[in-house]
């Protein structure tokens, strides 16, 4: 199969067949388990890290993935950066493509992100904006193929905010051919447009993609229980007076009990306890919270590899 990703942009999973993120997910188990060996095809190339928002997980896994694939990283707040002066993303991404091999990139809209990469002459990773976070996708459905040993005949229930991680979640299970629920309180649902984007691929993969209201109705005898923050990053501060609308979608005991026996419970953290997730949850035997953290950076490996190999 052609590796569609050299040399290219990865701004969301839309571009991508289930045929090719696949073979990404395969490759990433792989290095996971027997490392990279000599695979060095970042040696004597340097990538830029620009985080317009906080990171703990992406920012240290793509640093220490760019390591591992023998290159240099290095990493920008937006106040390390004239960005944070009003240089345009435009005119960032055209200098710092003479400075660099490619660049990973958190920021606000999708449309600032695609506005970067056009100017850029590198390639561009979304590290997440509002709209995706792909690079997030990708260790989830690794981490579902761990646990499960497959991807096929699966339940997949996302209970929370339709927000970024949900449309990424969305366009992988809906090419990868997995039943999505998605429940959310009333006037928080996932995008339209979005919506409409992922009907489409399940169309073809044989996926469905229902949303709900009830929480309920997602995490009956789902194989997957996923949720993210009720409030995510840039986000209005007016958004938390919507806290108590989600007061039903929590991840806690019961929530789980409703799910298959050996449901796997999911969350890309940061996580608030004791919102949309219970601590005895989170910290329970059906969580695979930490090791989905973890395949972040293995992930990332294979994703950096397709990119720069
Ligand atoms: N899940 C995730 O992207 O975490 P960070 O915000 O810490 O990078
Ligand atoms: N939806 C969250 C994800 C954080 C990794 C946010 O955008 O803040």
């Amino acid at each position: 199969m052609k590796n569609k990703l050299k040399g290219s942009d990865f701004l969301t999973l839309a571009p991508l067949s289930a045929e090719e993120i696949e073979a990404l997910l395969e490759e990433a188990v792989r290095l996971k388990n027997d490392g990279v060996r000599g695979f060095k095809p970042l040696s004597n190339r340097a990538v830029g890290l620009i985080f317009e928002k906080p990171s703990t997980r992406t920012r240290v896994s793509f640093e220490v993935a760019v390591q591992r694939l023998g290159g240099h990283a290095l990493v920008f707040s937006d106040r390390d950066l004239q960005l944070g002066r009003g240089e345009t993303v435009e005119d960032t991404g055209r200098v710092l493509s003479r400075y660099l091999d490619g660049l990973v990139v958190r920021t606000f809209g999708q449309d600032r992100l695609e506005a970067l990469a056009g100017a850029s002459t590198v390639p561009v990773i979304n590290a997440l904006t509002d709209e995706s976070h792909p690079c997030q996708a990708l260790a989830d459905m690794m981490t579902v193929m761990e646990y499960k040993g497959t991807l096929s005949g699966l339940k997949f229930a996302y209970v929370g905010d339709g927000n970024n991680v949900a449309n990424s979640l969305m366009r992988a299970c809906s090419k990868l051919g997995i039943e999505m629920w998605v429940a959310t309180p009333p006037g928080h649902e996932p995008e339209g447009r979005v919506v409409e984007e992922c009907r489409g691929y399940a169309e073809s993969s044989g996926a469905s993609l229902e949303l709900v209201a009830d929480p309920g109705d997602a995490a009956a005898d789902a194989d997957v229980l996923y949720t993210d923050v009720w409030v995510s990053m840039g986000q209005p501060e007016a958004a938390a007076d919507a806290l108590g609308r989600f007061r039903d979608y929590r991840i806690d005991r019961e929530m789980v009990a409703l799910a298959r026996e050996d449901v796997m419970v999911m969350h890309c953290l940061p996580a608030h306890r004791g919102q949309e997730i219970t601590s005895e949850v989170l910290d329970g035997s059906r969580s695979a919270a930490w090791d989905q953290a973890e395949n972040r950076l293995h992930a990332q490996v294979a994703l950096l590899g397709a990119v720069f190999g």
